[in-house]
């Protein structure tokens, strides 16, 4: 610039000047390059792409990801760099590359198949490109970005179907036009942030939590601990309380039958100690729901895998009521695979033929009565099929045998996992070629089973949404079912996992209703393991606000509230994620309804939800990787006039706003807030 400046008019060059910081600015980048050297092509596919990520196989150098020519439509490209979403690339651009160029598309080698993916480019943090979403067969689209001043490049593919099959990704021709030294790929830059606490910590006068409402069969065992938070002892009482039931006055525990009768019972429980009092109506509902609200609780596979034990377990129920998560309303203790002997082990059953656990759990009925004596619930899992998906055997042929004996060891909870089922089911198709009847058999099967027991125990179908079971899990006497792949195994590029997990998820809003939830899959924050290799467990790598977002996503959603983390290593800021009372309370409204995505641009979504007395509870996230303001207008809403907010994270109360409310949101992060008519109490 200054050359150029010598030579004219001082408010020419001033001109010149805003224009730069102008293009500067509208590239998304800071500051205009400098550099007399000539310019020259670097194609992207000599860089290192040991530094690109990809959600299957390698990064190909001017090849397709299975190492074929890159082809996209038809066309034949030379040059490029073949991936599989989600890819993720970053570039340190060593402030002397003008401009990108590309063809981007879906290689033609997938066929016909179900490919769909979304290209996007941020120079320095800003959105520069996007495909826009891109499907097998359709044309590539031109990249032609200006990367004046631009210090960072960052290349991400991202699934844009509802999950990465055939997410086979072109960045056809692409290369910088560069004029000095060469862009370097780099590793990912680690997102460092202050662990905030935004939730205040708990009084010490009592505030009892947990569901308002409570479905139980007539005539069966009942524990329900009283969710209560504020300093112990607490004096418990229960006004109502149906006679077949009998409530601990000191731990808040409730025993005994569910009455015979069907019908509502109203009861009135109050805890009360020296700091102040707490009370609650709590409606037993006698009748054939169960989970009138999302289950909460622990499940032992992401931090555990195959190394668990019957200690374990125990601990685990320990810890729920140590750390407080059972005052906030947790309650299921829940083992996932690999309880039962392995494939090889042999003997597989008892001489009554039920499954048998292995030596790492020698005593499963003591490990649920000791769960029980804290007031807390028991759950287990198995497989429909021969064998469980991590090689432990399943309860094919042996159903009723099973459920019975789980019901003898007293587990109230059951997850189902399809895995080897699929042999079975191709048996089956041969037969009768009906693929929704052979997808809902072994489900209505045990759903079936569950239901003459005589006891209540929920079933969560987990076969990965396949046949769409949103529309079927009811019927089949199922709970909640899990409506995608495993949480964590899947990939994102410029997001985590779990948001595609919930985008997907949140398609099924409508479905959710008292009794039958959409699972997402679990709460994996705090010490997790990787599921890839079942890993050892590791802090969780999400951000704070990450994680601030994926729990208020799971509430939103009224999805189970399964914490799948170390139970031993529960530190300050993931209780504060996991115990958020306000924030719980959005799951679990008795009116079960499960937010949609009202909103969805390239930078942000906003969800909402209806909650029973009439309010909203509203999520802004921001899915950009720089704060920005977002908002949400009454017109979005379907309300009007003024309307009181909460901040739920940090129960804190915002004020009154009409016809909009506007908040700055940081990278991945969410304003929480749920929005009250005025008036109403505070
Ligand atoms: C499947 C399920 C997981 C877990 C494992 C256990 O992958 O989806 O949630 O239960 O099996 O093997």
């Amino acid at each position: 610039m200054s050359r150029i400046c010598k030579q004219r008019h001082v408010s020419t060059c001033l001109l010149l000047t805003i224009c730069a910081v102008l293009v500067a600015q509208l590239s998304g980048c800071a500051s205009a390059v400098q550099s007399d050297k000539p310019e020259r092509t670097v194609w992207l596919s000599s860089l290192n792409l040991e530094k690109m990520t990809s959600g299957w196989g390698s990064p190909q150098k001017d090849k397709s990801i299975q190492n074929k020519p890159l082809t996209i439509a038809g066309r034949t490209y030379e040059k490029g760099v073949g991936t599989h979403a989600a890819s993720l690339m970053y570039v340190d651009l060593k402030k002397s590359c003008r401009s990108f160029s590309a063809y981007v598309g879906v290689d033609d080698e997938v066929n016909g198949k179900i490919g769909s993916v979304r290209f996007r480019i941020y120079g320095d943090g800003k959105l520069l490109f996007n495909s826009g979403v891109l499907k097998a067969g359709e044309p590539a689209k031109k990249v032609d970005i200006d990367l004046t001043g631009c210090k960072t490049l960052t290349l991400a593919v991202d699934p844009a179907g509802d999950n990465n099959s055939y997410d086979h990704a072109n960045w056809a021709d692409a290369a910088f036009v560069v004029a000095g030294d060469d862009p370097v790929a780099i590793d990912a830059p680690v997102f460092e942030e202050e662990k905030v606490i935004l939730t205040p910590k708990p009084g010490p006068e009592p505030r009892i939590n947990g569901p308002k409402v409570y479905g139980c069969r007539p005539g069966r065992p009942f524990i329900y601990r009283i969710p209560c938070t504020g300093r112990r002892p607490f004096r418990f009482s229960a006004e109502n309380l149906p006679p077949t039931l009998k409530l601990d006055t000191t731990t808040g525990i409730i025993t005994g039958t569910a009455p015979a009768k069907l019908g509502e019972y109203p009861v009135a429980l109050k805890a009360a100690s020296r700091h102040g009092s707490s009370q609650r109506t709590f409606k037993i509902v006698v009748g054939d729901t169960l989970a009138l609200t999302p289950p909460m609780g622990w499940n032992s596979w992401y931090i555990h895998y195959n190394r668990v034990t019957e200690q374990h377990m125990r601990n685990a129920a320990d810890a729920m009521i140590a750390s407080g998560m059972a005052d906030a309303g947790y309650m299921y203790v829940n083992i996932d695979d690999c309880w039962m002997k392995k494939r090889g082990d042999e003997p597989y059953r008892d001489a009554g033929k039920a499954v048998l656990p292995n030596n790492k759990f020698p005593d499963m009925k003591g490990m649920v009565d000791y769960i029980h004596s804290k007031g807390l619930r028991a759950g287990t899992y198995i497989s429909p099929g021969p064998w469980t998906c991590a090689g432990y055997v399943g309860s094919y042929q042996h159903e009723q045998i099973d459920a019975g004996k789980f019901a003898e060891w007293g587990i109230d909870f059951l997850k189902y996992d399809w895995c080897s089922y699929g042999q079975v089911y191709k048996e089956r198709m041969k037969q009768t070629n009906d693929d929704l009847l052979e997808k809902k058999r072994p489900y209505r099967q045990m759903g079936d089973i569950l239901k003459q027991l005589d006891r209540d125990i929920l079933l969560n179908l987990c076969q990965y949404g396949m046949s769409d079971v949103w529309q079927w899990g009811g019927e089949v006497g199922g709970h909640c079912w899990r409506t995608t792949g495993d949480l964590g195994l899947a990939g994102g590029a410029d997001l985590s996992g779990f948001y595609h997990i919930a985008f997907s998820n949140a398609q099924h809003w409508q479905y959710a209703k008292p009794g039958q939830w959409n699972d997402p899959d679990y709460i994996l924050i705090g010490w997790v393991g990787n599921a890839r290799g079942m890993g050892e467990g590791k802090p969780t790598s999400l951000t704070p606000n990450e994680q601030y977002s994926y729990m208020s996503m799971w509430c939103l959603m009224a999805a189970p509230l399964i914490f799948s983390g170390d139970m031993d290593k529960l530190d300050e800021f993931t209780l504060n994620v996991l115990c958020n009372a306000e924030v719980i309370e959005i799951d679990q409204d008795p009116l079960g309804k499960q937010a949609p995505i009202i909103a969805q641009t390239d930078e942000y979504f906003i969800m909402a939800k209806d909650m029973e007395d009439g309010s909203k509870a509203v999520g802004l996230f921001n899915t950009t990787e720089i704060a920005i303001n977002i908002s949400v207008s009454w017109n979005d809403l379907g309300i009007e006039g003024s309307r009181r907010i909460r901040d739920l994270w940090r129960q804190k109360n915002l004020g009154t706003y009409k016809n909009r409310f506007e908040m700055k949101v940081p990278r991945h992060g969410v304003a929480f807030i749920r929005i009250f008519p005025t008036g109403s109490a505070e």
